[in-house]
C-alpha cells in the first residue's frame, strides 16, 4: 500500500438540512468539493429512520461520485433492497438502533447468523462488502467465515477514552487489525476520529482506509469542505509515513 485512502462521510451535511426540512446544504455538493480535497471515496449512512441521507442522495451520489461510493446500512430487508439496485461501490454493514445518537458499536460474533444472508445478497449483486465490528480479535474471525472483502475496526471506544485508557483502547484496535492482516482482510478503521487522535491509528500497519465524517464537516463549517478534508488527507500522509 502506498497511502491510506479516506472515505468521507457527508451524512452531516444533510443532517442540517433535515433539521429544517430545506433543500440545502445538499450532501450531494459536499461530496463533489470533499472528492475536490482529495477523499478516496464518498460514505453514506442510508438509516432506517432516514434521519440524515434520503434514497434521492444516495441515487444522485451513485451517478455522480467519481471515486467510490460507500453505503453504510443495517441489515434491513427494505435498506438491502436499495442497495441492490443502486449497486454502491461498497456496502458496510453496521448495527442500528434508532434512538441511538450514532452507530454505539461495532457488529459481534453473535449477529453471524443474520448477516450470512444479508452477505450472500450482497455478494450475489456485485457489490463488495465491508463489516464495522468491535475491536476484538474473535469478531474479526466471525468476520472471515462469513468471508467478507473487508473489516471496518470500530475506533470509538479510543477516541471517547479517558487518557487513561486510550493507550489500552489502542492495543485493542491494533490487536483486530493485526488479526484481520494475517488472515488476509482488508483493514479499514473508523468512528471517531479527528485532526488529532487520527495520527496513532495511521500508524497501524495493516490499516488501508479510514472513514471519517462528523470532525470534517464541523472543521468545514470554518475553513471549507475541500481544505478540511485536504488537511486531514496530509495528516493521513503524514502518519503514514511514520509507519
Ligand atoms: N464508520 C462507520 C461504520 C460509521 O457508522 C460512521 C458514522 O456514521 C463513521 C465511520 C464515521 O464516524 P464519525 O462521524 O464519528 O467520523
Amino acid at each position: 500500500m502506498e497511502r491510506i485512502r479516506l472515505g468521507v462521510n457527508v451524512d452531516h451535511v444533510a443532517s442540517v438540512r433535515q433539521s429544517r426540512g430545506t433543500k440545502y446544504p445538499d450532501p450531494v455538493f459536499a461530496a463533489f468539493l470533499a472528492e475536490q480535497g482529495g477523499a478516496d471515496q464518498i460514505t453514506v449512512h442510508l438509516r432506517e429512520d432516514r434521519r440524515h441521507i434520503q434514497e434521492r442522495d444516495l441515487e444522485i451520489l451513485r451517478r455522480t461520485v467519481a471515486t467510490a461510493l460507500n453505503l453504510e446500512m443495517a441489515v434491513a430487508e427494505e435498506i438491502l433492497d436499495i442497495a441492490c439496485r443502486v449497486k454502491p461501490d461498497m456496502v458496510t454493514l453496521v448495527p442500528e438502533k434508532r434512538q441511538e445518537l450514532t452507530t454505539e458499536r461495532g457488529l459481534g460474533t453473535a449477529e453471524e447468523g443474520v448477516l450470512a444472508p444479508a452477505v450472500a445478497r450482497i455478494k450475489d449483486g456485485g457489490i463488495k462488502i465491508s463489516l464495522f465490528i468491535d475491536p476484538e480479535p474473535e469478531a474479526v474471525r466471525s468476520a472471515h467465515r462469513l468471508e467478507v472483502d473487508q473489516v471496518e475496526i470500530h475506533t470509538g471506544f479510543f477516541a471517547d477514552a479517558p487518557e487513561d485508557r486510550r493507550a489500552a483502547e489502542l492495543e485493542r484496535i491494533k490487536a483486530a487489525c493485526s488479526e484481520g492482516g494475517s488472515l488476509g482482510l482488508a483493514v479499514a478503521a473508523g468512528h471517531g476520529l479527528d485532526y488529532v487522535n487520527t495520527r496513532a491509528i495511521c500508524h497501524l500497519p495493516e490499516v488501508e482506509e479510514l472513514n471519517i465524517g462528523h470532525s470534517i464537516i464541523a472543521r468545514a463549517l470554518f475553513v471549507g469542505m475541500e481544505s478540511a478534508v485536504r488537511e486531514l488527507v496530509n495528516l493521513m500522509a503524514e502518519g503514514f509515513a511514520e509507519r
